[in-house]
Formats: structure tokens, C-alpha cells, sequence
């Protein structure tokens, strides 16, 4: 169900991507120029190292190749030492021939008859040496492979469950049983790095609950004695205007704090996982929306299809609704929004575009920090608090996701975020 990806449109400069025609929603927005080189911080090979044969090896082969090399390289001594011991053997028999023969009386004859035979015997020697060395040789190195596996077997078993723990959560220990030897004492140098990252993230979570208390209360109280106080008929007119840039103020430190709470929230493990339709969600922020779209008297158009992912629905909506308000708010004077979710490159996928001023490219990688905006877009800071693009980051993070976001031709934005394929085995469990 992947929309076709036909692409004709005006002449746009590279990393931009054209705007999408009137009417036309069935497309997905791609950046026009080759994706932007993954930052070092993704990871990869380091330029400029040097990199040996074995680096590219796994260390089961590293091992039986080790183990190889010295079973032939000892094998190849004890020929060469069999080779000496049999040659000394030989030389040191006494020849003799019967009385009868014609060369009883022939010593140099007999020498020849006798060096024919140790070489003879050697070379025989040598051979059968060598074919046992290299068949012995070919066991050994499939019994090297294999004994290799058994021993790293524990190693496999550790870097699977802490792979599955740093995915899902940090509360489950890799306890391995066993003998208490190098790998056992690995497991439980990583069980208790667990612990103490556990307790950490424990302390910081409960931190949070509780300074969003602590912070909260007295912006409640404020606002509740300034609506009060503004109620009052008998108020001055200077009284008045205080209070209402008091009241904006404060609704900006409370949102301040949601957001930052709301990041905090976003940065951890998922706590629900369901399966959700990102059409549905994207369907649901339009709706709860609608009053300020509106008001904004912008052009809104939609090309919803199903796009199901596993997650949190609260996290997806609050990162839908930020880039939805987001393409409200950023917008020109008879805009245009679209909004689409579906399939994107084989993953479900949900996209917003929008007009509005020119954002550079440079600039765009800056704006998922949080407090960070757009350079022409300082002026708007007492209304926003700079994090919503920061929570759609940590949001799409905790669900595995990715999220690019590349300039619009002629100004504004294309945000896409992926995520993972919902697996089967979930999907049927979800249903
Ligand atoms: N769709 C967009 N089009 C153009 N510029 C955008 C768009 N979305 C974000 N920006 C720019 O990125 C900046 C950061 O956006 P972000 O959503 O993180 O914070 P905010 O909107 O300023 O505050 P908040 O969302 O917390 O109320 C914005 O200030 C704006 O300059
Ligand atoms: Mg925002």
C-alpha cells in the first residue's frame, strides 16, 4: 500500500524538497539530493584506521584459525623430528645379503641397495606423514571450530540478554548460572553496572515526580490568585494589565514545565506497548485540533492510511500534536499543511508538511535541541518553551524510530517519522 512516488514538480535546489501541488496528498515528500552522510555520532568505521584481516573475522574463527595454525605447525615439527629419528634408525642398520647373492662380495653395491632402501622408506614415511598431518589436521580445525563455539556459547548467551535488557528495560539481571569462572564474573561485573544504572534511573525518575510537584503547586496557586484578583470589578486598570502579563508568564513556566516533565517522560523505557494506527492518532491531533486550524485559515489537507506501529498512544499523539502545531504555528499568512501516514519506504511512517519562512538546512539538525529555534525566530520565544521537536526526538527514540526533517522549496518544512515494522507475533497480540 506504499503510495506512488512520482516526483515531477518544480525545479527545486538540492536538499529541498517541492511543495506539494494543490489538491495532490498522495505522495511522499523525499529529499531531492542524496541523503546527508551519517554523523559520526551514528557510528561506523573510524576514517583513516588500519584495518587487518582478521579485524573483519569473528572470534570463533580467530580462535580455530590460532588453534590451526599451531596444530599444523606442530604437526609439521613432529614429522620433520620423525622424518630425523627414522632417517638415524636406518643409517644405523647393519645390511647384509645372503652368501648366494651376487653382491655379498660387492660392498659398494650393497651401499647403493641400502640407500635406495632408507630413501625409499623415507619418502614413503614422509608421504603417509603428511597426508595423516593435513587428514588429522582437517579434523582438528573442525573440532577447533567447534569446542570455540561451546567455549564463547556463555559470551553469545550475555550479549543477547544485554542486548534485549538495553532495548527493553533495566530491571532484569543476566544471573548466569554455571562455574564461577572469567565469564560468570563477567555477567555479574555487568549485572551489577545494571544495578546501579537501575537505581539511577529510578532516583531520577522519582526526582522528577516530585520537583514537578514541588514546581507545579505554586504555579496553580499563582494562577488561581491572579484570576482572582483580576475577577475583582474594583480593580485598577493598571492592576489589570500586570496581572494579565503575570498570568501569560505564568502559563508559559507551566508549560515550560510539562514540556520538560513530558521530555523527561519520553526519554525513558516505554511503560505501555500496544499496537496503534499512526493514521488514527494523526486523525485524532487534526480533530482535537481543529478549533486552531481554523482560526489559522490555513489550507489543511490529509492522506491518511493505515500505518500500524507497537508503542505508547499518549507519546504518539504528543509527538503527531507537536508536529502538527508546530505546522500551525510556523506557517505564512493562507498556508498550506498536509498531513500524511502510511507506508514509507516498507515502514509505517507519519509525515507533516507545511509552508512558512525559509528554515536553512544547516539549521535543521539544531532544532530538535531543546530551547533551540530557527534564527529569524527568536521574537516567538516568550511563546513557546523550544521543546516540542526535542519530545517528537526522544519519543520516536524510545520507539526505535527515526525522524528527518529537510526544508520545503519555496520555505517550510517536511518532518517524516519512521518506525519500526510491527512483527507478527505482536501484531496477533495486539489484535
Ligand atoms: N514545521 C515547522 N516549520 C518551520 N519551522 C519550524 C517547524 N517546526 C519547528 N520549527 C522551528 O524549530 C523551532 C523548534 O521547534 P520546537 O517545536 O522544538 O519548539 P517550539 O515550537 O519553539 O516550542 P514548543 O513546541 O515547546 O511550544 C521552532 O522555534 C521553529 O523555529
Ligand atoms: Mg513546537
Amino acid at each position: 500500500m506504499t503510495p506512488p512516488d512520482g516526483e515531477s514538480g518544480p525545479a527545486v535546489s538540492p536538499g529541498e524538497v517541492a511543495p506539494t501541488p494543490p489538491g495532490d496528498t498522495g505522495t511522499w515528500r523525499r529529499l531531492s539530493s542524496a541523503q546527508p552522510a551519517p554523523s559520526a555520532a551514528a557510528g561506523g568505521p573510524v576514517a583513516g584506521g588500519v584495518h587487518r584481516f582478521t579485524d573483519n573475522i569473528s572470534l570463533r574463527a580467530r580462535l580455530t584459525l590460532i588453534y590451526g595454525m599451531l596444530f599444523f605447525a606442530a604437526g609439521s615439527f613432529l614429522v620433520l623430528l620423525n622424518y630425523i629419528i627414522v632417517a638415524g634408525l636406518l643409517d644405523n642398520l647393519t645390511f647384509t645379503v645372503a652368501p648366494d647373492s651376487p653382491y655379498y662380495d660387492d660392498p659398494t653395491a650393497l651401499e647403493n641397495i641400502k640407500n635406495t632402501y632408507i630413501e625409499t622408506v623415507l619418502a614413503e614415511v614422509t608421504r603417509f606423514s603428511v597426508i595423516a598431518l593435513v587428514i588429522v589436521g582437517l579434523l582438528a580445525v573442525g573440532l577447533g571450530y567447534f569446542v570455540a563455539g561451546r567455549a564463547l556459547s556463555p559470551l553469545h548467551k550475555i550479549t543477547r540478554i544485554a542486548r534485549r535488557l538495553s532495548e527493553r528495560s533495566l530491571h532484569e539481571r543476566i544471573a548466569l548460572g554455571g562455574p564461577d569462572d572469567e565469564i560468570r564474573e563477567l555477567a555479574d561485573t555487568f549485572d551489577g553496572m545494571l544495578e546501579r544504572l537501575d537505581r539511577a534511573f529510578d532516583g531520577q525518575r522519582r526526582f522528577v515526580a516530585n520537583a514537578s510537584h514541588e514546581l507545579r503547586t505554586p504555579l496553580a496557586i499563582n494562577r488561581t490568585l491572579l484570576e482572582v484578583a483580576l475577577s475583582d470589578p474594583e480593580a485598577s486598570a493598571d492592576l489589570k494589565t500586570v496581572g494579565r502579563t503575570l498570568l501569560e508568564t505564568n502559563a508559559r513556566h507551566e508549560r515550560l514545565i510539562d514540556g520538560l516533565l513530558f521530555l523527561a517522560k519520553s526519554d525513558r523505557e516505554l511503560d505501555v506497548r500496544t499496537q496503534v494506527d499512526l493514521g488514527e492518532v494523526a486523525e485524532t491531533v487534526l480533530s482535537q485540533l481543529s478549533e486552531d486550524v481554523e482560526k489559522s485559515g490555513l489550507t489543511v489537507r490529509t492522506d491518511l492510511r493505515a500505518a500500524p506501529v507497537t508503542g505508547d498512544p499518549v507519546l504518539l499523539e504528543r509527538l503527531v500534536a507537536n508536529l502538527v502545531e508546530n505546522a500551525l504555528r510556523y506557517n505564512v499568512a493562507e498556508g498550506e499543511i498536509t498531513v500524511r501516514s502510511g507506508s514509507y519506504e516498507d515502514s509505517p511512517a507519519v509525515q507533516v508538511e507545511n509552508s512558512g519562512p525559509v528554515v536553512p538546512g544547516y539549521e535543521i539538525e539544531g532544532l530538535f535541541e531543546p530551547f533551540r529555534r530557527a534564527s529569524g525566530d527568536r521574537v516567538r520565544s516568550g511563546r513557546s518553551a523550544g521543546l516540542g521537536l526535542s519530545i517528537v526526538r526522544s519519543v520516536v527514540r524510545a520507539h526505535g524510530g527515526t525522524v528527518s526533517a529537510w526544508p520545503r522549496a519555496g520555505g517550510g518544512l517536511v518532518v517524516t517519522v519512521r518506525f519500526p515494522r510491527v512483527r507478527r507475533e505482536s501484531a496477533a497480540a495486539g489484535r
